[in-house]
């Protein structure tokens, strides 16, 4: 067994066209553009086409991110798609991904773990690569948050969105790449926020459906607090783990779900706000493609070089949440 250091080989992003903006929900359900903007600091969110699932969302990410790493699909050793809204139970979207791009070799799988999944998903994807099983593991958050959101709900109608998130995953130089993981979860909170039913607990029956059962449940207020405290938490956590201080950090990644948590958990560490990555303005809740969709951007707007540490950091469902230290650069020539 060897013990690499694994990183990131490329990277992309793609969200569907279609925007649903404040104003157009002010439409739809009791509320403001002033209530959201303030609340939560999102204007706009993305809503995929009536066509589009979250394997076609994936598939577009996951295409950017081969061709960034400059690796072929049929190269790829393993698949991991985390989602909160698969296409199916199962078959695993992974399944449906891996045809699509023709990832003839490849292993896969879908992880479930809310908003925390993509963090997680990259914590799995490196430990096959540093014990030297997998070279090529082919990270994507993806979600069509819009089919399990009720639109009659102001609650939530106003948070999520749609989009896809993608990495390849391989080995790196060593002391670049993803150096710590920490990984929580809090059952007793499961309530709090949850898609009650279409599972094996409450099966979709004419009762769910008139009680509105088969979309997201949330106690926002109670989810907050949560948010708040594991955010900071979990970001010391990591420090501690690495060894670094938060003057070492130079971009703080935090999952898209409200500018006043991301804001909150900046403070406690002093982080200025130019070191925070945000996009939560343009796509609301994300839930797993917040994070890539939020490194692809600042990539693409070079700000992101080589060395740089960044320190992600998710909440979600579960309760569960999740931060790693990614220092980036370290790949292969193409
Ligand atoms: N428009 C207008 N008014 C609203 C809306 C809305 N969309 N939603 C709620 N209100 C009202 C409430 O009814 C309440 O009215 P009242 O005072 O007359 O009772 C008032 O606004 C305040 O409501 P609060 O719930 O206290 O508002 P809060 O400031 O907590 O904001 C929010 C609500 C935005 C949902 C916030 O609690 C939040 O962001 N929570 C975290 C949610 C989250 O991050 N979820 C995703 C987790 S990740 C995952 O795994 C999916």
């Amino acid at each position: 067994m060897t013990n690499r250091a694994a990183g990131v080989w490329g990277i992309g992003s793609y969200v569907p066209e279609k925007i649903l903006s404040n104003f157009d929900l002010e439409k739809m359900v009791d509320t403001s553009d002033e209530w959201i903007t303030t609340r939560t600091g999102i204007q706009e969110r993305r809503l995929a086409a009536p066509e589009q699932a979250t394997s076609d969302l994936a598939y577009y990410a996951a295409d950017k991110a081969l061709a960034d790493a400059g690796v072929k699909a049929e190269e790829l050793d393993l698949i991991i798609v985390a989602t909160s809204s698969p296409d199916h139970l199962f078959p695993a979207t992974a399944a449906l991904l891996q045809e699509r791009l023709g990832a003839k070799k490849a292993g896969g799988f879908d992880l479930s773990v809310a908003c925390s999944g993509y963090i997680y998903a990259l914590a799995v994807a490196a430990q096959f690569v540093a014990t030297g099983l997998h070279e090529k593991v082919l990270v994507v958050g993806a979600e069509t948050l819009s089919r399990i959101v009720n639109f009659e709900d102001r609650g939530t109608a106003i948070l999520f969105g749609d989009g896809a998130g993608a990495m390849v995953i391989g080995p790196v130089e060593a002391g670049y790449g993803l150096m710590g993981h920490h990984l929580g979860l809090d059952g007793s909170g499961a309530e709090l926020l949850s898609l009650p039913a279409g599972g094996s607990r409450e099966p979709l029956s004419e009762e769910v459906l008139k009680n509105k059962r088969q979309y997201v449940d949330m106690n926002g207020k109670e989810v907050y607090k949560f948010a708040v405290n594991i955010m900071g938490d979990a970001t010391l956590k990591v420090l501690e783990t690495t060894g670094l201080t938060p003057e070492d950090i130079d971009l703080y990644v935090p999952h898209q779900a409200n500018y006043r948590i991301i804001e909150a958990s900046a403070k406690r560490f002093n982080f200025p706000m130019e070191k925070v990555l945000i996009n939560i303005h343009k796509y609301g809740n994300v839930s797993t493609a917040t994070i890539p969709l939020a490194i692809d951007e600042a990539y693409q707007e070079g700000r992101i070089k080589d060395g740089d540490n960044l320190l992600l950091v998710a909440f979600g469902g579960g309760l569960s949440w999740a931060a790693s230290l990614l220092r980036w650069g370290g790949r292969p020539e193409k």
